[in-house]
């Protein structure tokens, strides 16, 4: 009989259910396309013995030991709910089901709510690392109740990354909070890309440099403070050549990013808890914007192109600014992260949800160590406080100011990293500018203010 089984063989399933058999477990699957779980099993090759593959979904429940727990890899949405409806009849009322794909939190929230009134265990967690990382380690943000996550959190601390000797694989809290974890870390990872996409582009458009330069410098940068998967990879992206053309391939990929929705839900729900997202909501938007291609030509064709050249050589002050910006960003997601355990009630672990993304996952790198160790010492302050991050941005925020100046001057378009310097002044700023946003509020609306020099609310000479 099998310890646990998996729904769904497509290319994160496939990968995870290889992963747990490798990992010693015996794992039965099911996928709606009988051929897939065929082909599946036959090329399977050592691990086949772990392996059973079923035709039907009561052949699939019938392998699996009792109580089952069964892993749904179908894409994200209704195919989850449909899932769910056609397996719940099947299964006793101590079956645990969970669902690892990448849901809107919402959705989870509601389903556990669902599986509680109906009295049955419902895990949502969060699986980031791609086809590679599902494979042979991917982090995992766990959610639901945690009774339900201690039934096999041996399984999944098993087949997760290691930092070390720590599995990457960690409780977040109750109903949706591993599935906004993972939210948050694909919203980083879209401000991230977004950032490094900007240094590119000023590397290409403002210094002039080629594709194969460009990769040495992100080799370069990947041996120092901003070492990380998406810099090696970014390094990799730009050193490979096109076999059709000869080119380099980043010269023949269209400017048009795609994008499945988890970095709009995250800017989406850090508007909705006032928590300022400003580097996420830039880099969503800078996808969004990617796609209007033809409104963009016609721009160029009535404005000019804006890229200009940039005089001096700022490489090193790219690393830097993408440094600070990288902190900023942070500080928002786990400011982020904060305010939603709060709003939610989970209790999120900041700490220990640096600490799961150190490894495994797309936004792992070296800096997420501090940040856990940061998160531990100072958690209720803004990550850009912590001491060790606070002398960081000492020592960069000025080269993150000479390159969004410059890219603004030589107009190359950087709004993620403007938007991470803007939020990083405003945070030193204690005396703003919003006493003008309530005299105006005040003046067309009476909404009152407060004054400095004394308590309660007040109104301008114009109140009558
Ligand atoms: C991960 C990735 C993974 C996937 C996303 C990104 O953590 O493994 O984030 O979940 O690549 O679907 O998708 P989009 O860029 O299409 O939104």
């Amino acid at each position: 009989m099998a310890e646990i089984g998996l729904v769904g063989l497509g290319t994160m399933g496939a990968a995870l259910a290889s992963n747990i058999a490798d990992k010693g477990f015996d794992i039965a699957v099911y996928n709606r396309t009988t051929s897939v779980t065929e082909e599946f099993v036959a090329g399977a090759g050592d691990l086949a013995p772990k392996l059973t593959g079923t035709g039907t979904l009561e052949e699939f429940v019938a392998a699996i030991d009792r109580p089952r727990a069964i892993i749904l890899m179908v894409p994200a949405g209704e195919a989850v709910d449909a899932m769910i409806a056609q397996l719940r009849p099947l299964l006793d009322d101590d079956d645990l089901l969970i669902d690892a794909g990448n849901a809107n939190f919402h959705d989870t929230r509601r389903r556990a709510a669902e599986a509680k009134a109906q009295g049955v265990p419902f895990l949502g967690i969060g699986v980031s690392g791609g086809e590679e990382g599902a494979r042979h380690g991917p982090s995992i943000m766990g959610g639901g109740a945690k009774s339900g996550w201690d039934r096999v959190a041996h399984i999944l601390t098993a087949i997760a990354a290691r930092f070390g000797d720590t599995p990457c694989a960690t409780w977040m809290g109750e109903d949706g909070a591993g599935h906004f974890v993972k939210t948050v870390h694909n919203g980083i990872e879209y401000a991230d890309m977004q950032m490094i996409a900007e240094v590119y582009g000023i590397m290409r458009d403002g210094l002039g440099m080629d594709a194969g330069a460009i990769a040495g410098v992100f080799r370069r940068w990947n041996a120092g403070p901003l070492a990380s998967y998406l810099i090696e990879i970014s390094g990799k992206v730009a050193a490979t050549t096109d076999a059709k053309s000869g080119k380099p391939l980043l010269d023949v990929i269209l400017d048009s990013a795609g994008q499945k929705g988890t970095g709009r839900w995250t800017a989406i729900e850090a508007l909705h808890l006032a928590a300022p997202a400003t580097a996420i909501e830039a880099a969503v938007a800078a996808r969004n914007l990617s796609s209007r291609l033809e409104e963009r030509k016609t721009g160029e064709a009535i404005f000019g192109a804006a890229p200009q050249k940039v005089d001096g050589d700022i490489v090193d002050d790219l690393e830097q600014a993408l440094l600070a910006g990288k902190i900023a960003c942070y500080a928002q997601g786990f400011g982020l992260l904060a305010a939603a355990s709060g709003q939610f009630g989970w209790d999120l672990p900041l700490p220990g949800i640096a600490r799961v993304w150190r490894a495994g996952c797309i936004i792992r790198s070296a800096m997420l160590d501090d940040m856990a160790t940061a998160l531990t010492e100072t958690p209720d302050e803004n990550l850009m406080f912590a001491p060790f991050f606070a002398q960081r941005l000492k020592d960069s925020h000025g080269a993150l100011r000479k390159v969004v100046s410059t890219a603004a001057l030589t107009g190359n378009p950087a709004p993620a990293l403007g938007a991470a310097l803007a939020y990083f002044d405003t945070m030193r700023t204690a005396r703003g500018t919003a006493n003008m946003i309530q005299g105006q509020r005040d003046f067309f609306g009476l909404h009152g203010f407060q004054r400095l020099d004394a308590t309660g609310a007040h109104h301008g000479p114009w109140a009558g």
